[in-house]
């Protein structure tokens, strides 16, 4: 049998009445590049929470990496090598792009030294190495935006499932 990184089977997601998610299945393999399209209100967001463990899906199963990760916490998909970024951008803005980055770097090291060296290897990966020491809050939007990458970047991530 064909053991994907991800597994989404018959996933469905209920808000009392309101169905958000309906019946959704696919997997996604290593190193795949997988997008999920759908109009406004279609329910991507609501199954990337139920995926990072913002709230339980309703139904269906959530497979990643052969573990079963229905009913876990943000925190523990994230151990297991998740990351995720946001639809709304939201950086710490009061920190510099580069201490952002870190911050997602301390999910994998308590080493502040090391936690840099992390993060400044992804800046460099988007071509934010120059704005490594500048305001993250004062960056234009599709700067935030790879802020967020590779504030998840900096993890060591199996599958960085973007907003
Ligand atoms: N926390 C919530 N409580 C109640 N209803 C919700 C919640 N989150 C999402 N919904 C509802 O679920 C449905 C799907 O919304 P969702 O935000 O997942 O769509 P989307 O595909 O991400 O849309 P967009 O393209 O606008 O980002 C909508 O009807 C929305 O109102
Ligand atoms: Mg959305």
């Amino acid at each position: 049998m064909i053991q994907h990184l991800l597994h989404i089977g018959h996933v469905s997601k209920h808000f009392g009445g309101n169905v958000a998610v309906h019946d959704v299945s696919f997997s996604v393999d290593e190193k795949q590049i997988f997008g999920l399209i759908g109009p406004n209100g279609a329910g991507k967001t609501t199954l990337f929470n139920c995926i990072t463990g913002f709230f339980p899906a309703t139904s269906g199963d959530l497979i990643f990496d052969n573990k079963k990760i229905n009913n876990l916490r943000p925190d523990e998909v994230c151990r297991l090598g998740m990351a995720r970024t946001w639809q709304r951008v939201k950086p710490l803005g009061s920190l510099t792009v580069l201490e952002n980055v870190m911050v997602g770097a301390f999910s994998i090291t308590n080493a502040t030294r090391e936690a840099e060296g992390i993060a400044r290897e992804q800046l460099q990966m988007v071509g934010l190495t120059d704005y490594a020491a500048k305001s993250a809050g004062s960056l234009p939007i599709g700067l935030k935006k790879k802020t967020g990458t590779s504030q998840s970047a900096g993890h060591p991530s199996q599958n960085a499932a973007s907003r």
